[in-house]
């Protein structure tokens, strides 16, 4: 049985996210190369999509690409001189973003940089690249208190920062989990809680992807 909010998100999907042949196709292009479906819903895509709007975002970082749902919807909220860097390990799913990505039109404003997110980042800072607007995270979840840190020293005062997957039914609460995930968005929520240089809180959601939450967080003045 379909619990309400499944229904409810359904209902918020037609009303506010009709019909769009990028996502749509990509989600298909994912499902047709088996990758696993765990991209954004569409309701939280046009949320991250809005977020980004809201700041005006002309730089925006991904952290997680997979089949590139969650970049297209991002990518939609760049000016045309605008630019989303998205980072992924896995060569499987980047190629799988990389055709969803050029089917879409936006190949030449989404950059998809192949590697371990940590790899990637430092070679980011090496190469001298510019400051971002908007940070979405949502990989490996052990690694989170490693890419607050990536995404703080590639911020501004007033940069965005969005952890997905930060509820996990729940399963936060439990401190002496031997889930990695569990403990690595514990140890996050510490250290976005203890962090000077941002503002933070967590938003618990329901939805078509069950119970989880996003954390988000704002650059502040030093
Ligand atoms: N943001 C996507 C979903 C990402 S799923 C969307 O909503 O559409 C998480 C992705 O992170 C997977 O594709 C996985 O391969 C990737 N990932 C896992 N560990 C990683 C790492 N160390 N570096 C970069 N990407 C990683
Ligand atoms: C999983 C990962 C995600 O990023 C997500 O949004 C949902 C599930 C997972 O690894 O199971
Ligand atoms: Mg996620």
């Amino acid at each position: 049985m379909e619990k309400p909010f499944e229904a409810v998100d359904r209902y918020f999907e037609s009303l506010y996210t009709p019909g769009d042949e990028a996502t749509s196709a990509a989600l298909a292009a994912n499902a047709a190369a088996r990758l696993p479906a765990i991209d954004v819903s569409p309701a939280q895509g046009k949320f991250l999509q809005i977020l980004a709007r809201a700041v005006r975002a002309r730089r925006i970082l991904e952290i997680g690409t997979l089949g590139g749902y969650s970049s297209l919807w991002l990518a939609g909220a760049l000016p045309g001189d605008g630019r989303l860097i998205t980072l992924e390990v896995n060569a499987r799913h980047a190629a799988v973003a990389r055709e969803n990505f050029s089917r879409a039109g936006l190949a030449d404003r989404i950059e998809l940089r192949e590697g371990p997110a940590l790899e990637t980042l430092a070679q980011l800072e090496s190469a001298g690249a510019d400051r971002f607007d908007f940070i979405f995270i949502d990989a490996d979840k052990p690694n989170n208190p490693q890419y607050l840190s990536w995404a703080i020293r590639l911020s501004h005062p007033g940069t965005l920062i969005v952890f997905d997957n930060v509820v996990r039914d729940g399963t936060i609460l439990d401190d002496r989990s031997r889930d990695a995930a569990v403990q690595g968005t514990r140890r996050l929520h510490e250290l976005l809680a203890a962090e000077r240089r941002i503002s933070a809180t967590a938003i618990q959601t329901v939805g078509v992807k069950g119970y989880d939450g996003f954390a988000i967080a704002v650059v502040v003045d030093p």
